[in-house]
């Protein structure tokens, strides 16, 4: 009963595991206290019950946390660096992987498997054996904190509640024509002035870089990271009403918190945005850890093409000038000559339409590989059914649950095989969600979905996905995986697929 299904897990003969009062967590290995720390908070926060982290051997009834090479699900013919294997007997857990990213993922899964309440019941878990990894290196959810501002706790809640799900990397769209939301030291008015504002007249805000630093740390220790994006050229208000020289007339336009898009745009070849382009790209360069920088690339409806492409060949050679490997929505793909191995972010439906295949096949021959977000089923700011009060329906139809948990990266684009798949990502796009409850109501349970696409093995291709993929199974599953939500605080709308638990007093 875990979410995303695990490779392999296989009841056992042996009698269950009891988490005893006396239980400890036992450590082995670099990297496995920090991550028994983090299980130990869990504990205590979902199940009541503290556990010391000790570094000797396990006794009986405790939970060890072995990293070693030759831990991970190597027997399956897997050495995928994030897989995991996990026993559970009477004698006790037993939790190895080769690294810490796959000890990580699995203590979600031993948290998905203990109940989830304390009920001053035992804390009782079946004997089981789970050999998992992942199918897709790439398992993210994008957060657009420029519409809306989220504060860094409110980031970091959100963080926690990705992680159950394995999901490993954290898209933090930036900024937009509503917002400019992260410091740069050296044009302090993006913020000043272009952090003002939010969507709908919203809160402004933004991060410091400091607090960005820490934000991106929090996410490391839960081995997340962070792609940051700073959208360019166009999706830029913000930006041009900070700065009067960024436009052509030299004149700063008003600030914006409606909801078009497509009528800003950075200006190509001058000399004032070239510095600025360079100046932003160190600094977001330098802020973070993680492979990646995202460019955008997206909608830009207001600069020519011939433009387009030279600003964002220009921009992408910069940021793989300060060592990143720069990531573009699927517009990108229209660019000859991008820098090799430049990541394409497809968003059209899992049929494509117009040239959309196209633009994404095009980081293939470029050495790249795409990450799919196609908007009918991975887009988490759609409605889940018709006149929702919160959420966009420009893709004609609501994103139900089964929307979102029925379809397949390996079978949207033709000529797109699984070696050219990154993985997927679930945007949440923020116009109409003002608050972190109502981010969380948009997110739970579709990223469940789209978590297991990019976790777990793919179905049988000898029948058509609507048949390989067993929705009402997944639903059983996120019923389960709802008694941890509740345990967690974390909300989540009640989609009517899920046979969800009773509440207690609802
Ligand atoms: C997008 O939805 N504009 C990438």
């Amino acid at each position: 009963m875990v979410v995303p299904r695990p490779v392999r897990i296989e009841p056992s003969d042996a009698s269950p595991f009891v988490l005893g009062s006396a239980a400890r967590i036992s450590v082995a290995g670099t990297g496995a206290d920090a991550i028994a720390r983090l299980l130990s908070r869990y504990v205590a926060s979902e199940a009541g019950r503290e556990l010391a982290v000790v570094d000797e051997p396990p006794a009986f009834g405790d939970i060890a946390i072995v990293i070693a090479p030759g831990e991970g699900p190597h027997d399956d013919g897997s050495d995928s660096d994030e897989g995991y294997t996990l026993e559970v007997a009477a004698e006790g857990v037993r939790i190895g992987a080769a690294t810490p990213a796959g000890a990580f993922w699995g203590v979600q899964t031993l948290r998905q498997l203990l109940p989830a309440a304390d009920t001053g019941d035992l804390l009782t878990v079946e004997a089981v054996r789970v050999h998992d990894h992942p199918r897709y290196a790439y398992r993210g959810a994008m957060l657009d904190v420029a519409r809306h501002y989220f504060t860094p706790d409110e980031v970091r809640r959100f963080i926690d509640a990705i992680a159950l799900l394995k999901v490993n990397h954290l898209h933090l769209h930036l900024t937009d024509d509503q917002g400019w939301r992260l410091q740069i030291e050296s044009w302090p008015e993006l913020t000043r002035i272009g952090g003002s504002t939010g969507s709908d007249g919203s809160r402004g805000g933004f991060y410091t870089q400091d607090e960005f630093r820490e934000i991106v740390a929090y996410a490391a220790a839960r081995h997340i990271t962070v792609v940051p994006e700073i959208d360019m050229p166009g999706h830029t208000n913000a930006a041009l009403a900070s700065y009067p020289e960024l436009n052509a007339d030299g004149v700063a336009p008003p600030l914006y918190t409606g909801a078009q898009v497509g009528f800003s745009t950075l200006r190509t070849g001058d000399p004032t945005t070239q510095r600025f382009v360079r100046d932003v790209v160190r600094e977001v360069a330098g802020l973070t850890p993680g492979p990646y920088l995202h460019i955008g690339g997206d909608e830009c409806l207001s600069t020519t093409e011939a433009d387009f492409a030279a600003f964002l060949t220009d921009a992408a050679q910069v940021i793989v000038a300060n060592g990143k490997i720069p990531v573009g929505w699927q517009e990108l793909g229209k660019v000859e000559g991008m820098p090799a191995g430049t990541i394409g972010q497809y968003w059209d439906f899992t049929t494509p339409r117009g040239n959309s295949a196209e633009l994404a096949l095009a980081f293939v021959r470029g050495g790249g590989a795409v990450i799919l977000s196609p908007s009918n089923a991975a887009y988490l700011d759609i409605v889940y059914e018709d006149g929702d009060p919160i959420g966009l329906d420009w893709t004609g139809t609501p994103t139900t649950l089964g929307a979102s948990y029925v379809w397949d990266p390996a079978r949207v684009i033709p000529g797109l095989g699984e070696a050219h798949i990154l993985g997927v990502e679930a945007p949440l796009w923020t116009e109409t969600v003002a608050t972190i409850d109502e981010v969380e109501d948009m997110v739970f349970p579709r990223l469940a979905a789209i978590a297991e696409i990019g976790w777990s093995p793919a179905p049988s291709d000898t029948e058509p996905v609507e048949s390989a993929r067993d929705l009402e199974e997944f639903a059983e599953r996120v019923s389960r995986l709802s008694e941890h939500w509740d345990a967690a605080g974390t909300r989540y709308r009640r989609v009517p697929e899920v046979p969800w638990p009773e509440r207690v007093g609802s």
